[in-house]
């Protein structure tokens, strides 16, 4: 588990492509990661594995993006992530963190839920499936203070 460097947008990008129907570019996610409050943090293998990218400012910290690629899955690296960006948002000043997940994505609620992290609200219609119509979104809160991780 460490940081991103500056020249792994590329790597991090060909992950979220992996993981995600709408992937995003590597300048979309350089762009993301010199934002203020954000940060970025990779488990490797022999290269780029997994990644997670966030924000944390005033007091609020965000999971902008979680992405594990298909053959590195259900080995606690996303997990592992997860706990290392609440400690990294916990020592910006963050006393919450939030996200949003399609409220279909069985696997990551499952880990988001085994992190700590409760039921905080829905918003109705959030994702577009294309012709498979429109998914809610569940926004989930790890309150920080109390948090064990
Ligand atoms: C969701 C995702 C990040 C999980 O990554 P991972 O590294 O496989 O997760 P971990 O191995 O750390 O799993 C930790 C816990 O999460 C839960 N979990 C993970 N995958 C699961 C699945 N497919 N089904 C049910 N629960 C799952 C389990 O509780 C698991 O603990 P266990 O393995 O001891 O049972 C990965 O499947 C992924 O990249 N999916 C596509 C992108 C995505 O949905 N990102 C999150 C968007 S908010």
């Amino acid at each position: 588990m460490r940081p991103a460097w500056d020249h792994e947008a590329g790597d991090l990008a060909r992950v979220h492509d992996q993981a995600f129907d709408h992937p995003w570019s590597a300048s979309e996610i350089a762009e993301l990661i010199g934002s203020p409050g954000a940060f970025a943090l990779v488990a490797e293998d022999a290269a780029p594995a997994a990644f997670i990218l966030c924000r944390a400012v005033a007091g609020e910290a965000e999971i902008l993006t979680l992405a594990v690629e298909p053959a590195a899955r259900r080995r606690g690296l996303a997990r592992a992530l997860v706990e290392a960006a609440a400690g990294v948002a916990r020592i910006a000043g963050a006393e919450a963190m939030f996200l949003e997940v399609a409220d279909d994505n069985v696997a990551a609620i499952g880990l988001y839920e085994a992190a700590g992290f409760d039921r905080a609200g829905l918003r109705r219609g959030y994702y577009d499936r294309g012709p498979q119509g429109y998914v809610d979104a569940l926004v989930m809160r790890l309150d920080l203070g109390r948090a064990a991780l």
